[in-house]
């Protein structure tokens, strides 16, 4: 009997259902639920002891892909029988677009990129992260709303006219798989440009409702500096999913940084982290790091106001030459230190943005429920 018993086992092929059984003890980090009860699992086959499936994330930048996959890959294989897992992703970005606010059409989460006062490498992180999201596959737009300053043009590379469409709008052009629109595709390079409040806020209308942006991710915005009009248009014209402030640590950021934060809990415009920019310049030659601008002057602003850092990018004369050359340091010289601090930082914002949602949209049907 015994031997029978065992040579039955022996024979007996892993089920989906046991690799389902598996993969609900697999919990979902930030959410703290499994990730099957969070419909995350799709297309499970299981034959001959091998099994496959894919995990759907709410962001293909998300940074807890590797332990998911090592935690199922875990469960499963102590299934009786089973002898190889294969783990896929796909991914399908959350969006609180029409909850709030009238959706924009197609564009699933805007963020605005802005800083207290200008300089502090606002531009530089806006292309950056929007550049390593796009590699993670997001579908990545970039709107230049600095119309005073628009450094868009120079650091995405981007020197021709966008083309428009049969129903009069513009075509956004696209490099490194991001689609991006500025003032400075269509106006000459030199001339002067001077907005007031109501024409600024029509042009960041147009932006938003003339351009053909098609399916997005996430349109990542880079604002002027301050706090004033274009910031205020901005939140009025759609319903932003967030903003993240650029500093750099010095204290005259920093005091900068708390108005920004203000204006926009007044807008009720959720401050999602603090990027801290030339924090520090690693000495070339003896490895040295200066901390030219001071530091943890983001930490102080985090725990006061119970905002994330989001992280920090030294001083590097790289990044600057990605800028001014029109190739991003995450293109230029990907495995640079620096890129994988920017790419960590988006993993971190879409972490961020996709635990909002999730929260948001569950607070939604619990008070439907009531
Ligand atoms: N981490 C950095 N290391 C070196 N240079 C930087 C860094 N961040 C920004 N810069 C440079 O500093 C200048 C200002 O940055 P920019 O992104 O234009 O600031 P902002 O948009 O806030 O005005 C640019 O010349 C840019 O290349
Ligand atoms: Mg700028």
């Amino acid at each position: 009997m015994k031997f029978f018993g065992k040579s039955q086992e022996a024979t007996t092929e892993p089920t989906k259902e046991q690799v389902l059984d598996a993969l609900r003890t697999v919990i979902e980090p930030d959410l703290h639920r499994d990730i099957v009860t969070l419909q995350m699992v799709k297309n499970v086959a299981v034959c001959g002891g091998v099994a496959r499936f894919t995990i759907e994330l709410t962001t293909p930048a998300c940074p807890l892909k590797k332990q998911m996959e090592d935690e199922s890959r875990t469960a499963i294989l102590k299934i009786p029988g089973m002898k190889e897992v294969t783990v896929e992703f796909s991914a399908n970005v959350t969006s609180r677009m029409g909850v709030d606010r009238p959706a924009l059409a197609g564009i699933k989460n805007v963020i605005a990129i802005t800083s207290g006062k200008g300089g502090v490498g606002k531009s530089t992180c806006t292309v950056n992260l929007a550049t390593a999201l796009a590699q993670t596959g997001a579908r990545v737009g970039l709107l230049d709303c600095d119309v005073y300053g628009p450094d868009i043009p120079t650091m995405m590379g981007i020197h021709e006219k966008p083309e428009g469409t049969a129903d009069r709008k513009f075509i956004p052009p696209e490099r490194y798989h991001v689609k991006s629109m500025s003032i400075g595709y269509l106006v000459e390079e030199d001339a002067p440009v001077v907005w007031r409040g109501p024409m600024l806020h029509k042009v960041i209308e147009q932006f938003l409702k003339d351009v053909a942006w098609g399916e997005l991710d996430y349109l990542l915005v880079d604002m002027p500096p301050g706090t004033g009009d274009a910031q205020l248009s901005l939140s009025q014209l759609v319903p932003l999913t967030g903003a993240v402030i650029v500093t750099t640590p010095q204290d005259v950021a920093l005091v900068d940084v708390k108005k920004a934060i203000g204006m926009f809990g007044q807008v009720k415009v959720p401050v999602l982290g603090i990027v801290e920019n030339m924090a520090g310049f690693t000495c070339s030659h003896c490895g040295h790091l200066e901390q030219i601008f001071g530091e943890g002057g983001g930490d102080k602003l985090a725990a006061k106001f119970n905002i994330p850092v989001l992280g920090r990018v030294p001083l590097d004369p790289k990044v600057r030459v990605g800028g001014d050359s029109g190739a991003p340091i995450v293109v230029s010289d990907p495995s640079s230190p620096q890129s994988a601090t920017f790419r960590d930082i988006a993993g971190k914002l879409c972490q961020i943005i996709s635990i909002k949602n999730a929260t948001l949209a569950a607070s939604d049907s619990l008070a439907v429920l009531e």
